[in-house]
């Protein structure tokens, strides 16, 4: 038997996401996954470990409702908005689940749909299809965005409709969209990371809400990054029934390791991924940490402004020795490098145990991007590039 005959034919052609790497070398500056520089607050540390009891051998809370409840607090908004998950990405995978049909959708008790005679799965769809007037298989995104959005995509057996983003990655106006023609305003699903990764580019809200507005299906606003932004599109969640933004606390709450993510929207569409979440899928000692970041907001406050400081004085060395660097409202910064390709300067700063991080996808190959680490850190990234332009 051919084991790899047993698994589905779009599992076995499926590319997996690739994260960025996390190699244990000594004294490595890791600047490469946009993780925090700066540890989670001694609270949250003291609660976790606090939370190391017999506790362990118990289910956590399924619904993660003391989190649940604080968020709804600190949102203005009803529990019923929310949902919490295993990272922000378990989210964005139940959204691909919960609102776009698979290309392929095959009933196993009809077999393939026979001409007239549509089985009660496909007839369901089809309804929908033409009710809502969606494009009921498209999950659309703008290039470049988040590289895991084409993964969930595939992974469903989706259409993908990556659109490019304008000149310097900025967003693309509505009448420029309705010009270009490849915009789906009637897709399932459209993901706008906001602001964007990995350029860094910060999007008004306005102009986010007309877009949405313009969208028949749902819209997922993905806020990683926010807490480093200017503006952010809550509100939005909260006025269009449509709109749902992603929110982590990987990125500003130090947390990455815990996997805690969250979503807010309208109950009816958070309802729809509670049915299909796992039952237990927000691990006990996440909650714990969560639920004591939200109540030491100030220590986290402060660590914004030191990692956007960092980010501006990076910024302004790098242009001044010749780099193109993109305004960002994140905690990382894209790049395009003088003098060698990017992808030289990717391997010349990893010989110097720098690690930044590098894609070789036509619309982002030219570009590096680094990581806001501490001060320390940035000043290492900094002279090692003085040493590559000096041939050192
Ligand atoms: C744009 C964007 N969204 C979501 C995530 C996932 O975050 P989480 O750690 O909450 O799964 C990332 C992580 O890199 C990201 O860059």
């Amino acid at each position: 038997m051919t084991p790899s005959r047993l698994i589905r034919p779009l599992v076995r052609e499926l590319h997996a996401y690739v994260p960025g790497e996390q190699p244990k070398i000594k004294g490595l500056v890791k600047l490469n996954t946009n993780e925090n520089p700066y540890p989670p607050s001694p609270k949250v540390l003291a609660a976790v470990k606090g939370a190391c009891d017999q506790r362990l051998r118990l289910y956590p809370n399924p619904t993660a409702d003391a989190l649940r409840a604080k968020l709804a607090r600190l949102h203005g908004c009803a529990v019923e908005n929310l949902i919490v998950g295993n990272g922000s990405d378990e989210l964005l995978a139940l959204a691909t689940r919960a609102f776009v049909e698979p290309a392929e959708a095959r009933c196993a008790q009809c077999g393939p749909p026979r001409a007239g005679q549509p089985c009660v799965w496909d007839a369901k769809t089809t309804a929908r299809f033409v009710e809502q007037g969606l494009s009921a298989r498209t999950v659309q995104y703008f290039n470049p965005s988040y590289s895991l959005y084409p993964v969930l995509a595939d992974i469903t057996g989706a259409v993908r409709n990556a659109v490019p983003l304008a000149a310097g990655f900025t967003l693309p106006g509505l009448a420029d969209l309705r010009r270009g023609g490849q915009w789906d305003f009637r897709a399932a699903l459209s993901f706008i990371t906001t602001p964007n990764a990995p350029s860094g580019r910060g999007y008004c809200t306005a102009e986010l809400e007309a877009l949405c507005r313009a969208q028949k299906g749902v819209v997922v606003l993905d806020e990683a990054y926010v807490d480093f932004a200017r503006e952010n599109a809550l509100a939005l969640a909260l006025s269009h029934p449509h709109v749902l933004v992603a929110r982590t606390f990987s990125k500003a709450y130090s947390l990455c390791f815990q996997r805690v993510g969250y979503f807010i929207g309208h109950p009816a569409l958070i309802g729809a991924l509670h049915k299909i979440r796992d039952s237990y899928n927000v691990n006990g000692l996440g909650q714990v940490a969560a639920v004591a970041t939200l109540d030491d907001l100030p220590y986290y406050r402060r660590n914004f402004r030191k990692v956007i400081a960092t980010r501006e004085r990076l910024g302004g060395e790098l242009t001044a020795l010749g780099f193109e660097v993109f305004p960002s409202q994140t905690n990382f910064v894209m790049a395009k490098p003088p003098r060698f390709p990017a992808q030289a300067w990717l391997e010349k700063w990893r010989a110097r145990k720098i690690l930044v991080r590098w894609w070789p996808h036509p619309e982002v190959k030219d570009f590096v991007r680094i990581s806001i680490g501490t001060d320390a850190e940035i000043d290492a990234l900094v002279r090692a590039a003085k040493r590559i332009l000096a041939g050192r």
